[in-house]
């Protein structure tokens, strides 16, 4: 029954596509359990690259089946214009399995979320603009679309005449746009129908009947840990729980299945949208870190704010995932620094403080305490084994690993997927 649960342990883009998809080969099933089309994760496979946004990255291996489980928020536009990218390119997506209990991202929650978000001004969360936050909403509201509502005509616009009653009062009348049309919507949803139907599933006893048979099944997260909607640094969050937790409520597995959960860490740090950081660079070093590092946004092309690495945050991520391993990427990006400041604590008004402090008010004021760590110029990126790392950066992974309090599993030293050292195997 192995069940192995893989997200990420910072504030996404952790490298968490390349390490689904170097899993793929040997596991049955990928799951994502929750967010949509927020994700952006990047695989490189040869010389292909692939963005996925929705699709479980294990898509890319032939014998994997993915599936996209009750916890995500689908939006069928963009699920099926990723279906077909793929398939142009010779990929064979006939496995796929989505939830019907899954729900809808509809036309109309992508328009809230980009109103809501010019409404905020400058105490905008920097959304993705995907229409995520309004589609949980309604989920919690009870005014959600689910993927099964496509296929029962008089459920679905009775659903979509609910959710549209409030949101055009608001849409109008708070927001000075034009009302949205409930006929309109209903036949732009069931235009999808018959297209998602061949894939609709029950996941949840797919999933469960598989782990019975002993199947390999991967978890997979999108976004990361600081961007949960409980544990993450709330406001600035994602409305979904990407933490371990996320993965048996949104995939309808047990907690007693999981048996591993791995959490994916950059060898520094980076965020996308609003939201404290407190090792963010604003100097040439971050500069640095984002040109070499390729940090620009796979879904919305923003560039990533950039810093050093923050171990006071990995240690959280260990404790609120419960962590058994973590795979350590992009340690190649950080070669020819003299010396690499890694954060092992942080000061909040005067005080010395370990662990994430619970509240906002101190996150807001926390500063970051330094350890400097002899850096390494060699070329990494052909290691294949810990041995073949130089002293420094063995050192390097040693203390991130130790002040984590996780082993690290494996080592990404570039983006391809056998650019990566693995120390313990995870399977
Ligand atoms: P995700 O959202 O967690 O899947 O991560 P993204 O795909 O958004 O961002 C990670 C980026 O880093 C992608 O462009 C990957 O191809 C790349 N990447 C992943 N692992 C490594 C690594 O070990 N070294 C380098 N140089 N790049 C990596
Ligand atoms: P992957 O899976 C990084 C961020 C947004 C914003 C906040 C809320 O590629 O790691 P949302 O659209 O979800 O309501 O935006 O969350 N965000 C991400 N940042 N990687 C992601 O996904 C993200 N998905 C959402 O930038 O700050
Ligand atoms: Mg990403």
């Amino acid at each position: 029954m192995p069940a192995l649960v893989l997200l990420g342990a910072q504030w996404g883009d952790e490298g968490k596509g390349k390490a689904t998809d170097l899993l793929g080969g040997s596991v049955d099933y990928v799951v994502r359990y929750q967010g949509g089309n927020n994700a952006g994760h990047t695989v490189v496979v040869g010389d292909q690259k692939y963005a996925l946004h929705l699709l479980p990255s294990g898509i890319l291996s032939p014998g994997c089946t993915p599936v996209i489980g009750n916890g995500v928020v689908v939006d069928p536009s963009v699920l099926l214009s990723e279906l077909s990218g793929l398939n142009e390119r010779g990929v064979d997506t006939s496995k796929l399995l989505i939830s019907g209990n899954a729900h809808i991202i509809t036309p109309y929650n992508v328009t809230v979320d980009k109103v809501t978000e010019r409404f905020l001004g400058k105490r905008k969360i920097g959304t993705t603009g995907r229409g995520i936050g309004p589609t949980y909403a309604d989920k919690i509201n009870r005014v959600g679309i689910r993927v099964q509502d496509l296929y029962d005509e008089s459920i679905l616009t009775q659903k979509v005449e609910a959710a549209l009653d409030i949101k055009n009062q608001v849409l109008t009348k708070l927001y000075n746009r034009r009302a949205i049309a409930v006929d309109q919507v209903v036949e732009e949803l069931l235009g999808y129908a018959a297209k998602l139907e061949p894939y609709v599933a029950d996941t949840v006893l797919v999933l469960n009947q598989a782990l019975e048979a002993d199947k390999v099944v991967l978890f997979e997260g999108g976004q990361g840990t600081l961007l949960d909607i409980d544990h993450g640094t709330y406001p600035f969050v994602t409305s979904s729980n990407p933490t371990a937790g996320g993965a048996c409520t949104g995939a309808g597995v047990g907690p007693t299945k999981i048996s591993r959960v791995i959490g994916i860490l950059k060898a520094y740090t980076t965020r996308v949208g609003a939201g404290p950081f407190p090792t963010e660079l604003f100097d040439e070093d971050g500069e640095a870190l984002r040109r070499i590092g390729h940090e620009r946004g796979v879904t919305t092309g923003r560039d990533r704010r950039c810093g050093w690495f923050d171990a006071v945050i990995a240690r959280y991520a260990t404790r609120v995932n419960g962590l058994t391993d973590f795979f350590l990427t992009k340690l190649d990006v950080l070669t020819g620094w003299e010396q690499i400041p890694v954060c092992v604590a942080y000061e909040i008004d005067g005080k010395r403080v370990e662990e994430l402090p619970y509240s906002q008010t101190d996150f807001h004021h926390a500063k970051p305490v330094y350890e400097m760590l002899p850096g390494w110029s060699e070329d990494i990126s052909k290691a294949k084994t810990f041995a073949d790392l130089p002293k420094n950066a063995q050192d390097y992974v040693k203390a991130l690993e130790e002040m984590s309090g996780a082993p690290i599993s494996a080592i990404g030293v570039g983006p391809g997927r056998d650019e990566t050292i693995e120390i313990n195997s995870f399977i």
